[in-house]
C-alpha cells in the first residue's frame, strides 16, 4: 500500500520569513473488523479527515503515524481544491458553490460486542453545513456499513447536488471490477474488467423497477484478479430500491476512488434547513481470501442484518403464474390447491389476474389498481379461497402490484392526479400501465390500505408477492410541483414509509420482492422482504447462471427459484437447480405422469429434511459455470455435520471427463457419508461413478475430492454430505 496523497493540492511550506504555524497532531480514528481496518486520519495542518487506510487488519496502527503522506479525502467536496470527482457538493443560499468540510468530534457506540457504530461530524468553517460520516462495523461478518447524514442551517434551503453513502480509496497496480448486468430474463450477467484511467460508473436511471438493467452490487479485486480462495477484494452493494451510481475513478497516479450512492442524476435537492438528507447504506466487505469468503461475509451478515427474518424459515409453494397465467376460476384454484397439499408444499400462491371488474384483469392491459376480487372469475372471493387452502391443509398466498395502474383502471379514472405522467405529454406505456405518484402521502395511504384491507379481511393470508412491473419514463410528480427533481428520491423513501408502516402492523408475514423478474433486489427493500423472485427466467440452463450471479450477493435463503416447465431440461435437472435456494413449483401438477409427480414428491421431502443446511448454511462454490462446461457449489452447516452439495452439467465435449473436486468447509476430522439425491431415472445417464453410499474422513474430501457428476449434457446431482 501506497500513501499518495490524491486530489488535493501538495503541500506548500510557507514563504521564507512567514513564521511557522503550530501545527495539531494529526488523530487517527480506528474502525474495524475482525480481519479488516478501516482508518480514517484527521490532519494536523489542514484539520481535514483522510481515509489513511483500507485492507486487511493492521498488527497496530501505531506504524501509521510514521506515513507523512495524509491519504485520500473521506468524503471529497466540490468548489475548493478537490480536482477529481466529488462525494458531496452544495450550493448556499449566497450561490457559493463550494464546500470545506472539516473535522469536527467523532464518538463510537457499541451496539453489542459485534456492532459498533463511528458517528464523524464534519463541518464547514464558514457556512452552517453539517455532513456526518457513519460507519457501522460487523466484526463477526467482516462487514462495513455506510451511510451518511447531511445538514445545514442556513436561512434558505440549500440545493445539493451529489450526496454520496460512501468514498473509498485504493492503491493498487490494477484493479479488477466484477460487475452484474442484465435485463429482463436475463438477469445477474457477470462481467469482469480491468479499471484503466479515468472514470467507470455503473449505474441507473429507471426510478422504479431500478435493477433491470444493472444491480447495485460489485466486486472490486486489487492488483491480481480474485478467485474464490484468493485475492484481495471488496464485494460491495448499495441497499437503495431505485437509480443508483457507482463511480470508480483511476486517478494520474493510479489510486482509486469509488464513490457509491443515490444516482445525483437529475436529481439534484433542495434541503430546507434543519431537516437532515441521510443516505442510503453502502454495505462492503473486504477480505484477502477471495471470492468465496467475500459471499460467505455478505451471506452471514444477511441473514442476520440484511433480510427480514433471514435466520428463519421459508414457505415452500406452488404458484400458478406460469401454469395459468391469468386464464384460471374457483374451480381451477381448487384443484391447486389439491395439488399443492399432493405435492407436499406449504403454500398455493395466487398470481396476477384475480382483482377488477369494470375492466377486469384478464391480460396485462387492464384493471392494474382495481384491487377488488373478480367476481366471474371468483365469485365467493378471497375469504373462500382463504377458507378452502385452510380446509385442504395448505396456505393461501396472493400476488398484488400496489405501486402500479393501467389506464383502463377505475383508480385511473377517479385519480388521474395520482399519476406520474408528463402534462402536454402523450402517456408512455410500459406492460400497458403507469407509475402511482406515491410521493404523494394520498397515494401512500392508498397503497398501504391495498395490503392492510386485504389483510385484516382475510387474517388467513400467509404471503405475499410485491411485484413492480415498470420503470419510470415520462417522469412527472404532480404532488411534487416545482420539485421535480426530488421525484426518484422521494418515491423510494415514500415506499419505504409504507413498508415502515406496514412492517409495523404485520412484522412476521413473509412477503416476496419482485419487480418483473429480478428487477428490484437490494439490502434497502430486503430489510421488509423475505425472500425476492430473481428472475422470471426459470429455464434451469439459464438459472444456473443467475442464481450463480445472485449468490455472490444474497445468501440462498433469499433467492426465490421455482421449478417449471420453461426449460427443456428433464425435470429432475430442473428440481435440483431450484433446490440451491428458495424451492419452490410453478407447473401443472395434473400434467405431471406418476413418476414425475412421486420424484417431486420426493425432493420436496429431500428439500425440507435438508433446506435448513441450503438457508442458512455457508456457501463454497468449487466450479464455476463461467468458466467450465459445470458448475458445482456446496452449503455446510455451521457445526460442520452436515452439507448439501449440487452439481450441474452444462455442455460438454466428446471424451470430456472431469477431475474430482476438492470440497471446503468440512471438518477434517469427521467422517462423512456421501448420500445422493432426487435420483431419477431419465436425465442421469452415463455417470462417471457413484459415490452414493461411500464415506470418507473430511481430510479425504477437502484433499483428495470427490468424483461427481456426469459428462452427459444437462445432467445434474445432489449429495447430502452426513457426519
Ligand atoms: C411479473 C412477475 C411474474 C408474474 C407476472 C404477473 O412479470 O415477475 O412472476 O407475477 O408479473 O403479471
Amino acid at each position: 500500500m501506497s500513501y499518495v496523497s490524491s486530489g488535493q493540492n501538495p503541500v506548500v511550506p510557507p514563504p521564507a520569513g512567514q513564521p511557522q504555524v503550530q501545527q495539531k497532531p494529526d488523530l487517527f480514528i480506528h474502525t474495524g473488523t475482525r480481519n479488516s481496518d478501516l482508518i480514517y486520519r484527521v490532519n494536523g495542518r489542514d484539520g481535514r479527515l483522510y481515509q489513511a487506510y483500507l485492507g486487511t487488519k493492521l498488527g497496530s496502527i501505531e506504524s501509521l503515524r510514521q506515513v507523512r503522506d495524509e491519504g485520500h479525502p473521506a468524503y471529497a467536496t466540490f468548489g475548493t481544491d478537490n480536482l477529481f470527482e466529488a462525494a458531496v457538493r452544495a450550493t448556499h443560499n449566497d450561490a457559493n458553490p463550494s464546500l470545506e468540510l472539516k473535522y469536527v468530534s467523532h464518538q463510537t457506540e457499541n451496539a453489542d460486542a459485534n456492532v459498533s457504530l463511528t458517528r464523524i461530524i464534519l463541518r464547514d468553517p464558514v457556512y452552517p453545513f453539517e455532513v456526518t460520516l457513519n460507519i457501522k462495523t460487523f466484526a463477526n461478518e467482516d462487514v462495513i456499513e455506510q451511510w451518511a447524514e447531511i445538514k445545514h442551517t442556513e436561512k434558505k434551503p440549500v440545493t445539493i447536488f451529489n450526496y454520496a453513502s460512501s468514498m473509498l480509496h485504493f492503491d493498487a497496480n490494477k484493479y479488477w471490477l466484477t460487475q452484474f448486468h442484465g435485463d429482463w430474463a436475463e438477469e445477474m450477467r457477470m462481467q469482469e474488467s480491468e479499471l484503466t484511467s479515468g472514470i467507470k460508473i455503473i449505474d441507473s436511471k429507471l426510478g422504479t423497477r431500478a435493477h433491470m438493467y444493472q444491480t447495485p452490487v460489485f466486486m472490486l479485486s486489487l492488483n491480481g484478479k480474485s478467485d474464490e480462495n484468493n485475492g484481495e477484494l471488496i464485494a460491495g452493494t448499495l441497499g437503495w430500491s431505485g437509480s443508483f451510481r457507482f463511480v470508480f475513478e483511476v486517478d494520474e497516479k493510479n489510486s482509486l476512488r469509488v464513490i457509491s450512492g443515490i444516482n445525483p442524476y437529475a436529481s439534484e435537492y433542495s434541503l430546507p434547513p434543519g431537516k437532515p438528507f441521510i443516505t442510503p447504506s453502502m454495505i462492503f466487505t473486504f477480505t484477502n481470501q477471495g471470492k468465496g469468503q467475500a459471499s460467505r461475509n455478505l451471506h452471514r451478515w444477511a441473514s442476520k442484518y440484511g433480510v427480514l427474518d433471514g435466520t428463519g424459515s421459508r414457505l415452500t409453494l406452488l404458484n400458478n403464474w406460469e401454469a395459468t397465467g391469468f386464464n384460471f376460476d374457483e374451480k381451477k384454484l381448487a384443484g391447486i390447491l389439491d395439488d399443492t397439499r399432493k405435492m407436499g408444499l406449504d403454500l398455493f400462491l395466487l398470481d396476477d389476474g384475480w382483482f377488477a371488474n369494470k375492466y377486469p384483469r384478464n391480460n396485462d392491459r387492464a384493471g392494474l389498481g382495481d384491487w377488488q376480487e373478480n367476481k366471474a372469475k371468483l365469485p365467493n372471493g378471497i375469504t373462500y379461497l382463504v377458507k378452502e387452502a385452510e380446509n385442504k391443509g395448505v396456505k393461501f398466498g396472493i400476488w398484488i402490484e400496489p405501486e402500479m395502474v393501467n389506464p383502463r383502471s377505475e383508480l385511473y379514472e377517479a385519480h388521474p392526479d395520482w399519476i406520474l405522467k408528463l402534462p402536454n405529454r402523450p402517456e408512455h406505456y410500459y406492460r400497458n400501465q403507469l407509475v402511482l405518484d406515491l410521493t404523494n402521502p394520498k397515494v401512500q395511504e392508498f397503497v398501504y390500505n391495498v395490503v392492510d384491507e386485504m389483510l385484516t379481511k382475510n387474517p388467513g393470508i400467509a404471503f405475499i408477492k410485491w411485484d413492480c412491473n415498470r420503470m419510470m419514463t415520462n417522469t412527472y410528480s404532480p404532488y411534487l410541483k416545482d420539485k421535480q427533481s426530488h421525484v426518484y428520491i422521494d418515491y423510494v423513501n415514500s415506499l419505504y414509509t409504507v413498508l415502515d408502516r406496514l412492517r409495523r402492523k404485520y412484522p412476521d408475514l413473509p412477503i416476496m420482492l419482485c419487480s418483473g423478474g429480478g428487477g428490484r433486489v437490494d439490502y434497502g427493500a430486503l430489510k421488509y422482504f423475505t425472500e425476492f423472485w430473481a428472475s422470471d427466467n426459470t429455464d434451469a440452463l439459464e438459472r444456473i447462471y443467475i442464481q450463480w450471479g445472485y449468490s455472490c450477493f444474497f445468501p440462498a435463503v433469499s433467492v426465490c427459484n421455482h421449478v417449471t416447465s420453461w426449460g427443456r431440461q428433464s425435470l429432475k435437472f430442473r428440481t435440483d437447480v431450484a433446490m440451491m435456494g428458495k424451492m419452490g413449483y410453478d407447473i401443472e401438477v395434473s400434467e405431471m405422469t406418476e413418476n414425475e409427480l412421486k420424484f417431486s414428491q420426493t425432493a420436496i421431502a429431500n428439500y425440507n429434511r435438508l433446506s435448513d443446511v441450503i438457508w442458512h448454511g455457508d456457501l463454497y462454490r468449487f466450479i464455476s459455470p463461467y468458466e467450465e462446461n459445470r458448475a458445482v457449489l456446496m452449503y455446510v452447516n455451521e457445526t460442520k455435520s452436515k452439507a448439501v452439495l449440487f452439481a450441474y452439467t452444462l455442455n460438454t465435449r466428446y471424451g470430456e471427463t472431469f477431475n474430482p473436486i476438492r470440497l471446503q468447509g468440512l471438518d477434517p476430522s469427521k467422517t462423512y457419508k456421501i448420500q445422493e439425491l432426487n435420483l431419477s431415472n431419465e436425465g442421469r445417464r452415463n455417470m462417471m461413478m457413484s459415490e452414493s453410499g461411500r464415506s470418507y474422513t473430511g481430510d479425504h474430501l477437502m484433499k483428495i475430492g470427490l468424483n461427481i457428476g456426469s459428462a452427459t449434457p444437462l445432467t445434474s446431482a445432489v449429495y447430502e454430505i452426513s457426519e
